[in-house]
């Protein structure tokens, strides 16, 4: 799916994040399974990761990260019309993870629901709420990227264990005078999806003890295959959407791709000869945090000064599904300020 906005200005008004107080660090996880801070800082660059305490959950997150981006919009609860939580965590099953943070918030004239698209989420989200806007169906939206992926860690497998992290990232949406979405490119490769997956718990495998017992209800993944995968989408996607509007890679002034792994961030920013210092790095503080990742690393490049009204802005994700998405974005001061 390729998309530019026509004559409809939509944009990221409020900004908001919020991680796990916990630290755990290389050294930390290197004494829980067979592994080092060597291996993982060569391997990926992540140096450490929030991780949640037990009685944490999605919502918990989300909550104070949504509250930030609500006040930053100078939007309150009640005037939020669409609240979009992208996930592969939530609170549970069913309710979703966005009824509840609606009701937490107090949006109660609110449509809310899960978006569930991998690492990806947040792009797919923030796209269904570009057209929902653009479409006069809702008026401010709330859309939060977020993942406990701790909780579905195999905290025996060390091939995936030390990848990932907690955190979750908001945004307000809603139109502008000028500026905002310039587009989006999306895409799904289902043939992908054994590469990165949690067998049990769905309908094809429902919870049992042999599900259990074998483990089934855990992320598996084959890095090399994602890898491959991440490196190809993240300069396709990014150049698609680019040509797409009409801008170069010349233009683009903040680089904010996926956080899954400083190797694959480095083969994107090389082919697509974007310079360095225009590229938002995080994952060496909070890993891979899967749905956060995109929003908590625009949080970041806000509070690094990076974010100024005018600056052309890349965000490129891709995850499970497997799935890819880029969104093109004029940033701007604020809509309801
Ligand atoms: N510590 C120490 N050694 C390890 C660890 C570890 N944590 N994990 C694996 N190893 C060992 C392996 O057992 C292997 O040992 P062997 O040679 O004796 O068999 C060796 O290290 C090399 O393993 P590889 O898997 O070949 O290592 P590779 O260089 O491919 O790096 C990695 C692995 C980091 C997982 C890489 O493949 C990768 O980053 N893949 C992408 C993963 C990713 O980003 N997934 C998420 C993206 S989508 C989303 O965000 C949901």
């Amino acid at each position: 799916m390729i998309g530019t906005a026509d004559g409809v200005a939509i944009s990221i008004t409020g900004l908001g994040s919020r991680v796990p107080e916990k630290v755990v660090t290389n050294d930390d996880l290197s004494t829980m399974m067979d592994t080092n801070d060597e291996w993982i800082v060569e391997r990926t660059g992540i140096r450490e990761r929030r991780i949640a305490g037990p009685e944490e959950a999605l919502s918990d997150l989300c909550l104070p990260a949504a509250q930030e981006a609500l006040k930053d919009a100078g939007v309150e609860a009640s005037e939020i019309d669409l609240i979009i939580v992208a996930t592969v965590t939530p609170d549970m099953v069913f309710p979703s993870t966005g009824a509840i943070l609606a009701d937490q918030l107090g949006a109660s004239d609110a449509a809310a629901y899960d978006l569930s698209a991998g690492c990806t989420g947040f792009m797919y989200a923030i796209a269904q709420a570009y057209g929902m806007l653009a479409g006069g169906l809702a008026h401010k939206a709330l859309v939060v990227g977020g993942d406990v992926l701790s909780k579905i860690m195999d905290w025996t497998d060390r091939s995936t264990a030390v990848l990932f992290g907690d955190g979750a990232g908001a945004v307000v949406m809603e139109r502008v005078a000028e500026g905002g979405f310039l587009g989006f490119e999306l895409g799904a490769d289902g043939s992908g999806g054994p590469q990165l997956y949690i067998p049990g718990g769905g309908s094809r495998t429902p919870a049992s003890e042999e599900s259990v017992a074998e483990r089934l209800h855990f992320v598996k993944m084959n890095g090399r295959e994602v890898f491959k995968f991440a490196t190809r989408v993240l300069v396709s996607s990014a150049e698609t959407v680019l040509a797409e509007c009409g801008r170069t890679i010349e233009d683009v002034d903040v680089y904010v791709p996926h956080q899954a792994n400083v190797r694959i961030i480095s083969h994107a920013v090389e082919k697509l000869g974007i310079p360095e210092d225009r590229v938002v790095i995080d994952v060496d503080r909070y890993g891979n945090t899967s749905s956060g990742s995109i929003p908590l690393a625009l949080a970041d490049a806000r509070k690094d000064g990076r974010l100024d009204a005018g600056r052309l802005v890349l965000m490129t994700g891709m995850g499970a599904g497997l799935t890819w998405g880029s969104g093109l974005i004029e940033w701007t001061d604020g809509g309801s300020r």
